[in-house]
């Protein structure tokens, strides 16, 4: 009986692959980690064991495709502005306008309720999130620019809580406390400290069964991919972590799957398999 469900469970699976691959003319090309280096494939063919999961993140790539000839939201503008002001050395780590759609798109095809996102900044993609529809919990070390996020997240759709100190310990308090759990993890900050935090979250409890979990800046630069760069310091030491997060979460772990979005410095999208 058990392996009766199963076939069928299976069968199910793949005729809804099969049309799904029949009615989406579009291929999108994501990474995934092989071997010791990277391949290139079109998300519709690998084959997924959370096919929903695969489903719901190509409609949001195909939403992002549609939403690109939409002018940012005044708001959004008014921030980049804000920030080039009071923090003029930080602006690259705003995100592109493409990736803040990105991130509405992402957040309304997954039905995201709540968000917790390590690394604020100045509060552009917290304020994205929120527009979606979700509730955000957003970590930032800097006080500075944490008084600038809360400021210019106020007007947005839902509420964005901004929570000032090192998010190493913050996830850990957040841990303990009796929350509901987040439908997705934004890691925008540390990167040699992601394997750190999505542990965390998961030990803690804190991600509900379906959860998404983005993770920023995942080929630094193009780096990660490159089998011949070697480096003693501080840069070799974020691109090992980064090759040793990649790996576990997109290739050897048997309770997680994913791709890498190749565009800006790649954002890696991970899920747990059913
Ligand atoms: C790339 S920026 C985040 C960009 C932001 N998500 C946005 O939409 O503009 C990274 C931020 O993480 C913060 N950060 C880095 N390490 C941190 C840590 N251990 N705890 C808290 N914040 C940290 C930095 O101060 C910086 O503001
Ligand atoms: C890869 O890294 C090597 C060593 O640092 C460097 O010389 C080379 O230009 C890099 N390749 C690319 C494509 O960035």
């Amino acid at each position: 009986m058990l392996c009766g469900t199963c076939s069928f469970r299976a069968l199910v699976r793949s005729l809804l692959l099969a049309l799904w691959a029949a009615l989406s003319g579009l291929t999108f090309l994501v990474l995934r980690p092989e071997g010791d280096g990277f391949v290139a494939r079109p998300l519709r063919d690998v084959a997924w064991s959370n096919p929903s999961m695969a489903m719901r993140l190509a409609g949001a790539l195909l939403d992002a495709q549609r939403m690109a000839a939409e002018p940012e939201k005044a708001e959004l503008l008014s921030l980049r502005t804000a920030t080039a002001e009071q923090f003029p050395g930080g602006v690259h780590m705003l995100p592109s306008r493409r990736r803040g759609q990105l991130l509405q798109c992402l957040c309304r095809r997954f039905e995201v309720r709540r968000v917790l996102e390590v690394g604020t900044f100045t509060g552009f993609s917290a304020f994205c999130f929120a527009e979606a529809g979700a509730k955000v919990i957003s970590l930032e070390r800097s006080s500075s620019q944490a008084s600038l996020a809360r400021a210019a997240t106020r007007t947005a759709a839902c509420s964005v809580e901004v929570c000032v100190g090192d998010a190493r310990h913050l996830v850990r308090t957040l841990g303990e406390e009796p929350l509901p759990t987040f439908d997705l993890l934004h890691l925008d900050a540390d990167m040699k400290n992601y394997q750190y935090y999505l542990d965390t979250c998961r030990s803690y409890g804190l991600l509900s069964p379906n959860a998404l979990v983005l993770a920023d800046n995942v080929l630094f630069r193009g780096l990660v991919a490159n089998a011949s760069f070697e480096d003693r310091g501080r840069v070799g030491r974020i691109v090992r972590s980064l090759r040793s997060f990649n790996r576990k979460m997109l290739r050897d772990s048997p309770d997680t799957e994913g791709a890498i979005l190749p565009e800006d410095d790649g954002l890696a999208v991970i899920w747990t398999r059913p």
